[in-house]
């Protein structure tokens, strides 16, 4: 047995393994969760439900690319009844915390949906996704720091439970000192940084075309490509934030060294999105963590709380 302890707390909930999955990314369907709760996984977290269950864009709408993907997925989920039925028969077996995240397309679908959710059994925590940037005609809320303002004062005025929020990148300074000063105004538990990069475009040469559909071919982009903004959002807001307020680390995490990198610049946790997708689900968790411990253990590390945060500078 290793002496390397990749455990962390979650908003009070621990996690054996610091290690979980994007909202995205194999976690929409019954299967892809059963799938999930079965890996070495530290917790899981849904597809970004909305009140009704939606199919999404037409395909295709996700591109694996070689440094990374590319996605308009639109939305596709199940529906919020259905991740509260799915938490509820498995309630009982749960050996790790089940997050739901939400993505209501409206503030009041996003206020219905947390509604029912708090009248719910439901007590894990809500990841409420302020930054998804594939529905055509519906702005990244997360770029509007008024509407963000309104979005968190509604919320607030009744969600006691749990509750962190899933930002955008942001790529300018000024930009995470305001994102910063209205969340610390919050009873916010984490912010998970970070989303794909909105509206990007990827181009197959041969075809002398788009790669995916919706939206002209404009999409969502992880991986390789983001790792660097992923990892900046991720040291801004862990310096700027609260510090009852946690980071999740999430952008470009394909291997050990990269989810140390997350930890050390802030992160208590971390989330694999676009490697999910490369990589058998079950194999990605344990080869991660196992990378992670052995790098821990090379520079003489035995929990995270080792190093975390304490990226050095110049
Ligand atoms: C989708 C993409 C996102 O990046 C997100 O946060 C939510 C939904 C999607 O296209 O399904």
């Amino acid at each position: 047995m290793s002496n390397i302890d990749l455990s962390t707390q979650i908003s009070g909930f621990k996690l054996d393994n610091l290690i979980f999955n994007a909202s995205g990314p194999r976690c929409t369907t019954k299967e892809d969760l059963d799938i999930l709760l079965q890996s070495s996984a530290g917790a899981i977290i849904s597809k970004s439900s909305t009140a009704q269950l939606r199919e999404g864009n037409p395909s295709p709408r996700y591109i694996d690319v070689p440094l990374g993907s590319i996605n308009s997925m639109g939305l596709p989920n199940l529906g919020i009844d259905f991740y509260l039925d799915y938490f509820r028969q498995n309630q009982e077996t749960l050996t790790k915390p089940m997050f739901i995240s939400v993505a209501g397309l409206s503030l009041d679908e996003n206020l219905d949906i947390l509604h029912k959710i708090h009248t719910s059994d439901f007590f894990f925590p809500v990841e409420l996704n302020l930054s998804c940037p594939n529905v055509p005609g519906k702005p990244q809320t997360g770029y509007d720091f008024e509407r963000t303002q309104e979005v968190l004062e509604k919320v607030f005025e009744f969600y006691k439970k749990p509750l962190g929020i899933k930002l955008p990148p942001y790529f300018d300074l000024i930009h995470f000192e305001q994102m910063a000063a209205i969340l610390n105004q919050f009873p916010i538990q984490f912010v998970t940084c970070v989303n794909s990069i909105g509206n990007g475009l990827y181009i197959d040469i041969a075809n002398e075309s788009v790669v995916i559909k919706p939206k002209n071919g404009f999409g969502g982009i992880g991986g390789d490509y983001i790792k660097p903004t992923a990892l900046a959002n991720v040291r801004q807001f862990y310096t700027l934030l609260r510090k009852d307020i946690q980071i999740i680390g999430c952008g470009g995490i394909k291997n050990g060294q990269d989810a140390f990198e997350h930890i050390l610049c802030g992160a208590s946790a971390v989330q694999i999105g676009t490697q999910l997708m490369k990589e058998d689900v079950t194999t990605c968790f344990e080869r991660i963590s196992q990378e992670l411990r052995d790098l821990m253990q090379q520079k003489g590390y035995t929990k995270i709380d080792d190093f975390k945060g304490k990226l050095k500078s110049l």
